[in-house]
């Protein structure tokens, strides 16, 4: 096992370039399998979610190789409309492969998803707008078999706006002759992106960015080359490690207009934010003010994927705060051991509370999911000495090369082996 070792109390400074979106690469990366021609992916996230993508894509037959800032992915000798049952385990976007392989092949298998161990995450959302296309679904012993064969444009309305069920969807009816239409599709923009990217290979689909989308089947999808947005959670984490420990940040390629809802929260704690173009620039006060409210929202609301990393800030802010997590039922996990540094939160379902305290002490503790792990790093940036975080794989899969960032803004965290 790997974790990650912070020596606390360092202010951050500097410049940091932001990566490509994981959640906008996992579905770009899927949506390949549409068109049998080569697609060039740019600067591509180097995590291990988008490696595990990659596998599963090897696995059902694409080539897929990495060519210095670029991924080429080759669809031509798909073969299998089977997903491989280990991958899809370990990671829950293997359930967006659904929609492109039913579109190459009328036919799909799979396995119930894995990922993140913060909530019960049904895919139920998902089969009801396959089945809104006429595609036949049985469950048998967490094997999802999907039959296509009478596979329609059609009227897809979600009763909750989730991403991946949009998505899926999207990629499911690029090819069906007909219009279908989305409603009370997901608002996020790595949705957005992904009609860039079905757009960009010879796709009609509008809408996206809005409750309903619409999708106009065409007859083939054809290569292309394309770059995915920069990832507004990356950067959300990075400007938060900048306000924890009193810091001055300036981001470049951030994506600045997705990012309303976590600076104004972040102006609210005091911080000056600016946004100019694709940079944003953070000046923290020495101590953060508690906001009084935050809930997380579907976009344009405040994102679950940012709610841990601020509730580590809240833990050493001058008042008293409240988080509400309306997305996910099991999203306060890391709660026990920012409480082990020495904060105040009470948890009562979905609700956290929050006393804010001068300061933390460094501590050994557990990532237990992706985001948490890096809400832990930041407590341990701000703590007195040393802080241990095991699990830095999970950090790994949505973070790349996350203690090397945080060293080029002055951060002193290592990596270390250590026994399970
Ligand atoms: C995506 C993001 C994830 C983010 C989440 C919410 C990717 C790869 N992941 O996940 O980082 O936290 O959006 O912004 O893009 N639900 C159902 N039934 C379904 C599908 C979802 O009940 O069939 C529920 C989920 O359990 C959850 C809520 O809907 O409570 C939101 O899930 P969804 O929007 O689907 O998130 P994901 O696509 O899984």
């Amino acid at each position: 096992m790997e974790s990650f070792v912070v020596q606390g109390g360092k202010r951050l400074e500097g410049t940091l370039r932001v990566d490509g979106a994981k959640n906008a690469a996992l579905p770009i990366l899927a949506a390949c399998v549409l068109t049998e021609e080569d697609v060039t992916l740019h600067r591509m996230p180097d995590i291990t979610d988008v490696r595990r993508m990659e596998e599963i894509l090897q696995m059902l037959g694409c080539r897929v190789e990495r060519r210095g800032w670029d991924t080429i992915v080759s669809g031509m000798d798909v073969s299998s409309f089977e997903m491989p049952d280990q991958l899809s385990k370990q990671i829950r976007s293997s359930i967006f492969m659904l929609g492109p392989i039913l579109s190459r092949f009328r036919r799909a298998t799979v396995t119930y998803p894995g990922g993140c161990e913060i909530g019960l995450r049904p895919i139920d959302l998902h089969l009801s707008g396959l089945r809104a296309l006429g595609v036949v679904i049985r469950e048998e012993g967490g094997v999802i078999q999907c039959d296509g064969r009478g596979m329609h444009a059609g009227e897809v309305h979600f009763d909750y706006p989730s991403v991946g069920a949009t998505e899926n969807v999207m990629m499911a009816a690029a090819c069906l002759p007909g219009v279908t239409t989305i409603h009370n599709a997901a608002r996020e923009p790595e949705i957005v992106d992904l009609m860039g990217f079905i757009n960009a290979m010879g796709g009609r689909v509008a809408g996206a960015g809005c409750a309903t989308i619409t999708i106009e089947g065409v007859k083939r999808l054809h290569g292309c080359a394309y770059t995915p947005m920069p990832d507004r959670i990356v950067a959300g984490t990075l400007l938060a490690a900048g306000a924890i420990t009193g810091g001055e940040i300036t981001l470049t390629n951030a994506p600045s207009g997705d990012m309303h809802a976590i600076n104004a929260k972040l102006r609210e704690m005091g911080c000056a934010v600016r946004e100019e173009g694709d940079c944003i620039y953070l000046r923290a006060p020495a101590r953060l003010t508690a906001f009084p409210l935050l809930q997380t929202q579907p976009h344009p609301g405040f994102p679950t994927d940012m709610q841990v990393q601020m509730l580590a800030l809240l833990c050493v802010s001058e008042g008293t705060g409240v988080i509400v997590e309306n997305v996910f039922e099991n999203r306060f996990t890391h709660a026990g051991d920012l409480n082990r540094m020495g904060a105040r939160i009470l948890c009562s379902g979905r609700t956290a509370v929050v006393r804010g305290v001068e300061g933390l002490c460094g501590a050994h503790v557990t990532a237990r999911d992706l985001r948490g792990g890096a809400a832990l790093v930041l407590a341990g940036l701000k703590a007195q000495g040393e802080t241990q975080i095991d699990h830095a794989a999970l950090v790994d899969r949505g973070y790349e090369r996350f203690e090397d960032q945080l060293r080029q803004l002055g951060a002193q965290i290592c990596r270390i082996q250590t026994q399970e």
